[in-house]
């Protein structure tokens, strides 16, 4: 098990729209590993394959700070099957936008239809903290951000800042 590195923003391979996993083979199995170490070791509770730079649907999910009901989670080409009316606010924190949090506004409980790490298809609700984790990672396999819920304005404040905490981290080293 490896722990990888982390792409951070702004980078164009976070905007790639992620592919769906035909194979459950040995090779998906060890992604699944290196993501959950990748997870823990940042640390954070959930985490898309293409934040790796594998542009793959996989994602990993792991709720450790609240009630953690669900234990890890993988879901292997999650297709959103129904959303919530009721919206949910939470705010947001993300391991390619580091140190930044927003408040954003999601669906308060989602359908998923998925594939977990035996292959076997799971259709399941989620709510509250797990829908809003689950619909950011979605938007990672769509290429998306939690930035790209913001104005313009307040997404390009947020980049610019990365940006230069990024060239004065080089410059330090
Ligand atoms: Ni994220």
């Amino acid at each position: 098990m490896v722990v990888r590195t982390i792409i951070t923003a702004p980078d164009s391979r976070l905007k790639i729209k992620s592919k769906p996993i035909i194979d459950m083979d040995d090779t998906l199995q060890t992604l699944v590993d290196d993501m959950f170490d990748t997870m823990y070791s940042a640390p954070g509770i959930g985490l898309s394959a293409i934040q790796i730079g594998v542009p793959k649907r996989v994602i990993v999910i792991h709720i450790t700070h609240e009630k953690d009901v669900l234990g890890p989670l993988v879901l292997i080409n999650p297709v959103v099957l129904v959303t919530s009316e009721e919206k949910a606010m939470y705010e947001e924190g993300c391991l390619s936008l580091p140190n930044q949090f927003v408040e954003i506004e999601r669906p308060r409980e989602i359908t998923l239809s998925y594939l977990n790490r035996e292959g076997d298809t799971v259709e399941q609700k989620f709510s509250d903290i797990y829908s809003t984790c689950i619909q950011h990672e979605i938007d990672h396999l769509h290429g998306k951000l939690f930035v790209d819920h913001l104005s313009v304005v307040r997404r390009n404040i947020i980049l610019r800042k990365l940006s230069k905490a990024r060239r004065v981290a080089r410059a330090t080293v």
